[in-house]
């Protein structure tokens, strides 16, 4: 990876077609949102950007292109010898920095329509952006910066449908027409909410987030939030607005915020077909992939544990027992696909008490954080529910409570009195394992 060197050159071995061919069915019919500062299309590397997102239409990503003008708007300031009241598109805008902010807009998207038509992409700007003025902040009128209102996401789809790129400048407009400037890191996340993406990819003239001065290859959102909110100063002062969106983009739904070096060659393939990475890597809450269960996951719970039932590492359940109980099953699913189940039930005679069961994680799944990741959002869940203490029934995976749960093996008596009843007719002689919430 390159350093922030005037010249940098991806010491990344190229991309190899086998091993893009092992995530296009993950990212097949995803959205992604890739959000070009102005200073990453002023660069020499774009044409190769550009037929990086050729390579990934062609494996049927949706790409929206969103742009800055930051290095442009400065630009055209010092030609034309016009005072900017900002350039970053973080403070406000008076009418000559709106002009040459529209001119400066028409100047890039222009650019990145040239690119795209090279590349063989149909492309279109857009006017999807319904905005407001930010009005006064800190008691100083912002004039003509906007916030986004709402997007016109119909529109956008329908493009995308069309086998076109939206390009999205950083204007939006009021009701009546009006034009406003909107910082293009808010409006790459505006675009991403609304549109329900997977992705955004900020590429900027930076290798990646730098923290304390050094690089962070990946980080969790609700770490960086913490740093954002309190110790902002730790963050390299160019990154803190995209940081700030990364957060609130994570907060809005969007799995995965990247940040890539928009000048290195490869950069964005690389960041995105290979393990490694090589921008920053910002990561939501990965409970997110769990979800209450509904009537219609029944059969497939059914389904799923049936071969750990005939193991007798589960008791047997029948379908209509699951789905009278459906409520309290949860399960892990990417992409369509039930990967891991678990049950959480509560017990009317002993309120502070939750039990987990059911819990299953599919074998060629195995070993991959499932399994934990499902007890431990059985615990977030009771502990919500009001629960102080779980308990877990195991015959075979006693030890996976215990060693990698952190439950403690505890006795018959620990149950509650309507639990201490059904577990007295079971065969099965499970062992009882409890944990503190
Ligand atoms: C037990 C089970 C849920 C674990 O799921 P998983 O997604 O593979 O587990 P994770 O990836 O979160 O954790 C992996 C760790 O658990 C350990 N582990 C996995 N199954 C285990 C078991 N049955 N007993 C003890 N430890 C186990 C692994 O060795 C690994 O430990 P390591 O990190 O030290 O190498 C899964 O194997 C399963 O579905 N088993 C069949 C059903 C069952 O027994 N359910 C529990 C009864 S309620």
């Amino acid at each position: 990876m390159s350093s922030s060197s005037s010249n940098p050159v991806s010491t990344i071995k190229p991309t190899d077609l086998r091993g893009i061919l092992n995530y296009v069915p993950r990212f097949q019919g995803q959205t992604f949102v890739i959000a070009m500062d102005g200073s990453i299309v002023a660069d020499e590397n774009l044409s190769n950007l550009l037929l990086d997102i050729a390579v990934l239409k062609s494996l049927h990503i949706r790409v929206v292109l969103v742009h800055g003008v930051g290095h442009q708007l400065k630009e055209l300031s010092a030609i034309r010898k016009v005072a900017i009241s900002d350039a970053e598109g973080t403070g406000l805008t008076d009418p000559d920095t709106l002009d040459l902010a529209i001119r400066a807009s028409s100047r890039v998207s222009h650019q990145i329509l040239e690119g795209l038509t090279q590349a063989g992409l149909k492309c279109s700007i857009t006017n999807a952006v319904r905005s407001v003025p930010v009005g006064i902040v800190k008691g100083v009128d912002q004039q003509f910066s906007g916030k986004v209102t709402r997007i016109d996401q119909d529109f956008v789809a329908h493009l995308i449908d069309a086998d076109v790129i939206p390009i999205i400048q950083p204007i939006g407009f009021s009701r009546d027409g009006q034009t406003l400037r909107i910082n293009s890191d808010l409006m790459a996340v505006e675009m991403a909410t609304a549109l329900k993406a997977t992705k955004v990819i900020y590429l900027s003239p930076h290798t990646g987030l730098e923290i304390d001065g050094g690089l962070r290859r990946d980080i969790p959102a609700e770490e960086l939030d913490a740093i954002v909110r309190k110790q902002p100063g730790r963050i390299n002062p160019k990154l803190r607005s995209k940081a700030t969106h990364a957060v609130t983009a994570i907060g809005s739904g969007v799995p995965r915020v990247h940040l890539i070096d928009g000048r290195v060659h490869d950069s964005l393939l690389n960041e995105l077909f290979s393990n490694e990475g090589v921008g920053t890597l910002i990561f939501g809450n990965d409970y997110r992939q769990i979800r209450q269960a509904t009537r219609r996951d029944v059969r497939l719970i059914h389904n799923l544990i049936r071969n750990a039932v005939r193991r007798d590492e589960l008791i047997f359940r029948t379908q209509q027992a699951i789905e009278r109980n459906i409520g309290n099953f949860y399960v892990f699913e990417i992409d369509g696909n039930l990967f891991a189940c678990v049950s959480l039930t509560y017990f009317p005679d002993q309120p502070d008490m939750a039990e987990v069961g059911s819990l299953h994680v599919v074998p060629f799944y195995n070993g991959r954080g499932a399994g934990q990741k499902m007890v431990e959002f059985a615990c977030r869940e009771a502990r919500i529910h009001g629960a102080k203490k779980i308990i877990a029934l195991s015959t075979q995976s006693f030890t996976f409570f215990s060693e990698i749960c952190d439950f403690k093996e505890t006795d018959h008596d620990s149950l509650p009195e309507s639990r201490q009843a059904s577990y007295d007719k079971m065969k099965r002689n499970p062992r009882i394992l409890i944990k503190e919430l």
